[in-house]
């Protein structure tokens, strides 16, 4: 399931004056540990700055309908939250929001997603109590939006009465309730429970964990291999492993039976999973043949090296006998996963990965599509690589594409919610 400790959360920030306000929620999620992607309005952006929103939630905001349209952001961003927070939402957004419109990627945002939305308008009393603005809250409340807020007080100008947004505290521990287990941080807002929430879906804490992969076998490599030269020196890579036995992990608690080929990792090998443990691309091309025929799903999430010395050095390779150059002479491994891909059965499902250092997304999508082509797989998870930039590091950002190349996951965050995300590709339907 949705990993609660760190979950995706889209603050959706609409044109008022409490946009202001909408800092301190993002700031309150932040620090509650959970990965936060602003979607703001235009009009939202007149009230506080990009700046101020990206330093905030470390994420870059986003704005524009017609930005990443490669990515398919419209629904990407939707798609890939586990909870929908707007604050402020005007009387015109919660009037969007009820008639569907979506003519801005707010409006495509929400309606792409599945997550719980919660949401804390703000505007003057008479809009609050406008008779088309009841109408709105109650059509929302009845397809399960929740509210919090808005409070009575002080308003923009000389009024006061209903109408001010709740504060950024309250607002954060109503929505970190409509997902179970999702923690608040320490002292920090969200920690208090909050006002009572309407219409809160998934606000059941006794709701079970998803076993949606009960009954599934699933086959997963992790790490890099390595190939000797000599018996104290081999050729390498920087994979940790982390985002294959993240893979591991997930899919053991959604119920599946997992296989691990682990492959030099850098992080401890799961418990409750059954590990094999490889040295070499030819060992481990050896070990994924036998595994896979009985395996429902095959992830090749291990960096294999793409070629072996000719020759292994039986003893130390020594300078003297070298001298100043040394020429190795490589010969190429097997490629496992086109193996795997081709001789799969009709039923199982073959994803492999694929690290680029690609200069951008639209040349990641270019580089990935060629490569789910040539090796035939039915997924291949992309992510962009650097020396600074995708290895050993806790978080990720993926996007899955599918034969045919269309892109049906983007995900970024911690590579367990990142994993999760991508075991979702078996279950299109999220159940
Ligand atoms: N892979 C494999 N066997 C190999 C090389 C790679 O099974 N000999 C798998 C990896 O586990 C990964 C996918 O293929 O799932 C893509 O790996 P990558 O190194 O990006 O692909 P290469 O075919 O090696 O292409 P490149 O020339 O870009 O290195």
């Amino acid at each position: 399931m949705t990993n609660p400790e760190r979950l995706t959360v889209v603050v959706g920030i609409s044109g008022g004056i409490a946009a202001y306000k909408a800092v301190g929620v993002v700031r309150g999620l932040v620090l509650a540990g959970h990965d936060v992607h602003v979607v703001a309005t235009d009009a939202a952006l007149r009230f506080v700055g990009r700046p101020t929103l990206e330093a905030i939630s470390r994420n870059i905001v986003h704005s524009d309908l017609y930005e990443g349209v490669a990515q398919v952001r419209h629904v990407a961003i939707g798609q890939s939250a586990d909870l929908i927070v707007i604050a402020p939402a005007t009387a015109n957004t919660l009037a969007k929001l009820a008639t569907g419109l979506a003519d801005d990627l707010l409006g495509t945002t929400v309606l792409a997603s599945t997550a719980p939305v919660i949401v804390a308008p703000a505007m003057h009393t008479e809009m609050w109590q406008n008779a088309a603005t009841v109408a709105n809250v109650a059509t929302l409340r009845s397809r399960g939006i929740a509210f919090v807020g808005p409070e009575s007080g002080q308003l923009t100008g000389s009024d006061s009465g209903p109408g001010r947004m709740a504060e950024p505290d309250a607002i954060v521990a109503a929505a970190l309730a409509l997902v179970p287990g999702a923690p608040a941080a320490e002292g920090a807002p969200g920690a208090d429970p909050g006002p009572a929430v309407d219409g809160a879906p998934g606000a059941d804490p006794d709701l079970p964990t998803r076993h949606d992969l009960a009954g599934v076998r699933l086959l997963v490599s992790a790490g890099g291999t390595r190939e000797p030269l000599d018996p104290v020196r081999f050729l390498g890579n920087r994979s940790s492993g982390k985002q294959g036995v993240a893979l591991a992990v997930a899919a053991r608690d959604r119920g599946a039976e997992v296989t691990l080929l682990a492959a030099h990792l850098e992080v401890p090998a799961p418990e409750g999973v059954d590990v094999v443990q490889v040295e070499t691309a030819k060992q481990l091309a050896q070990a994924a043949a036998e595994y896979a025929q009985d395996s429902d799903v095959i992830i090749m999430a291990a960096a294999v090296a793409d070629y072996r010395p000719a020759s292994i050095a039986q003893t130390k390779l020594k300078k003297d006998a070298i001298g100043d150059t040394m020429t190795l002479e490589l010969v190429k491994n097997p490629d496992i996963l086109a193996s795997l891909a081709a001789n799969r059965r009709a039923d199982q499902v073959v994803i492999g990965f694929a690290a680029e250092t690609a200069g951008d997304t639209a040349e990641l999508l270019r580089v990935g599509r060629e490569k789910l082509e040539r090796k035939g797989c039915d997924f291949l998870v992309l992510n962009r690589v650097g020396w600074l930039r995708g290895f050993a590091v806790d978080d990720n950002a993926v996007v899955v594409v599918s034969r045919g190349g269309d892109i049906v996951m983007e995900a970024s965050g911690s590579k367990a919610a990142v994993a999760d995300r991508i075991l979702d590709v078996l279950r299109p339907s999220g159940s």
